[in-house]
């Protein structure tokens, strides 16, 4: 009878003790804007109804630099957070360092293998074991553009190639508008060049470029051309350019003051968080010139070493992130496609749709690739080889020449 009521008493204990740190995340990441904000709400709500406390710790800045920076010294310190979002080579790049945990038996028993496309498995899986959630896939090729000024301008469907587009920015200006929204970061720069690299090049030549790193193809004339085109684009937006966050070059979309962005489909998330209709208020079309072509990158959330009273949770919240119903929900909020094979599109708006239908294309037709500037092309030390020529030249640092041969140098540096 003693024994009974001291199990009775144990048991009552358990149930009642609240187990702080088996039932909250860490979660880090850079979603900071209002649409993203509006994401991560739905991240945070699924888990609170699973009784999971939601520790916010949010690094602004768009492709995640800043953030990776303040990874790096909590995992110095001994102290990862539980979740990182993550792209790409970053994930890979931790993974050897083997500071991610192992998710195979979430994974497994939610059979995670066969709902996550091929591509994304690449980046979610370190030596075959599953060590990132992937919660979405982006694309880099998009424009964005006011439905306002598109109908004033009489412009009803996307023009047929770059040069096109930017004739509509000229157009636009003429008519008292700003041409081009831009947000003047260096990851902004070399997300617009993705797009202005595939269509000066194409597909073939921006996969040498920037996946294989073919120092012939990288100095080349092509490669002056596709500055050149971002010279002329660079000439089109306004002064006030310089800092400038994405968002807010998006809001001069939304708000009729620039004629269109071109941006990753998380600017979709802006739109819908300011109650504009896709189609009507707003117009989603892939880059003129990369249509076709998928550039994508898809955030994980990478799950780091943490000790075992708060792998639990961990585990939790990596089922969370790959539930189908979690994934329509949140993906219709940020803008871009589930990361799993075997949702409808039913419940998206038309860009959503073409997004899904996009992605499904080129994943079966072969012209999906690693958005270069969101960290799916190669290593994070390339990106920003990369990106800081990119840059140099938008700022008239460096001519189109003196870039190309800079981003040859500085490329086979960061390979060493
Ligand atoms: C990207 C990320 C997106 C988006 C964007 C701007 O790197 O993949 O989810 O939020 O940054 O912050």
């Amino acid at each position: 009878m003693k024994k009974l009521m001291t199990l009775a008493l144990l048991s009552a204990t358990a149930l009642t003790a609240p187990a702080k740190a088996e039932d909250s995340v860490e979660v880090l990441h850079w979603w900071t804007s209002g649409g993203e904000a509006a994401a991560v709400s739905v991240l945070k709500d699924a888990l609170q109804a699973k009784g999971v406390t939601w520790n916010d710790m949010p690094v602004a800045g768009g492709s995640g630099e800043a953030a990776m920076t303040v990874v790096r010294s909590r995992v110095t310190a001994g102290n990862p957070p539980t979740s990182v979002q993550m792209l790409g080579y970053d994930i890979l790049e931790w993974a050897d360092q083997g500071a991610l945990s192992n998710l195979d038996a979430t994974a497994k028993a939610e059979g995670w293998d066969d709902v996550v496309p091929q591509a994304l498995q690449f980046f979610a899986k370190s030596d075959g074991h599953w060590v990132s959630a992937p919660v979405n896939v982006h694309s880099t090729n998009w424009v964005w553009t006011s439905g306002k000024i598109m109908e004033e301008l009489g412009v009803t469907e996307a023009p047929a190639d770059f040069a096109g587009l930017l004739d509509i920015a000229k157009r636009a200006q003429d008519a008292g508008y700003i041409g081009i929204a831009h947000g003047g970061q260096p990851w902004q720069e070399a997300t617009v060049f993705d797009s202005v690299a595939i269509a000066t090049g194409g597909l073939d030549w921006y996969k040498k470029v920037f996946v294989e790193l073919d120092q012939d193809a990288i100095n080349s004339p092509t490669m002056i051309e596709a500055l050149n085109n971002l010279g002329e684009y660079r000439a089109l937006v306004d002064d006030n350019f310089s800092g400038r966050d994405w968002n807010l070059a998006t809001a001069m979309v939304i708000n009729d003051q620039a004629a269109f962005q071109i941006m990753g489909d998380w600017a979709k998330g802006e739109f819908v968080n300011a109650g504009e209709v896709a189609g009507e208020d707003f117009q989603c079309w892939r880059v003129p010139g990369t249509e076709g072509v998928v550039t994508f990158n898809a955030d994980q959330f990478a799950m780091f070493n943490v000790g075992d009273d708060r792998k639990n949770a961990q585990a939790e919240m990596a089922s969370s992130v790959m539930s189908p119903e979690f994934q329509v929900a949140f993906n219709i909020v940020k803008g871009s496609a589930p990361a799993r094979i075997d949702v409808s599109d039913a419940e998206f708006d038309a860009c959503g749709k073409k997004g899904m239908a996009d992605l499904k294309a080129a994943n079966a037709g072969g012209t999906l690739v690693g958005s270069q500037a969101q960290g799916h092309a190669n290593r994070p030390a390339v990106k920003t080889a990369f990106s800081d020529a990119i840059t140099a030249f938008f700022n008239g640092e460096l001519t189109a020449e003196e870039a190309a041969e800079e981003m040859a140098d500085t490329v086979a540096i960061a390979q060493q």
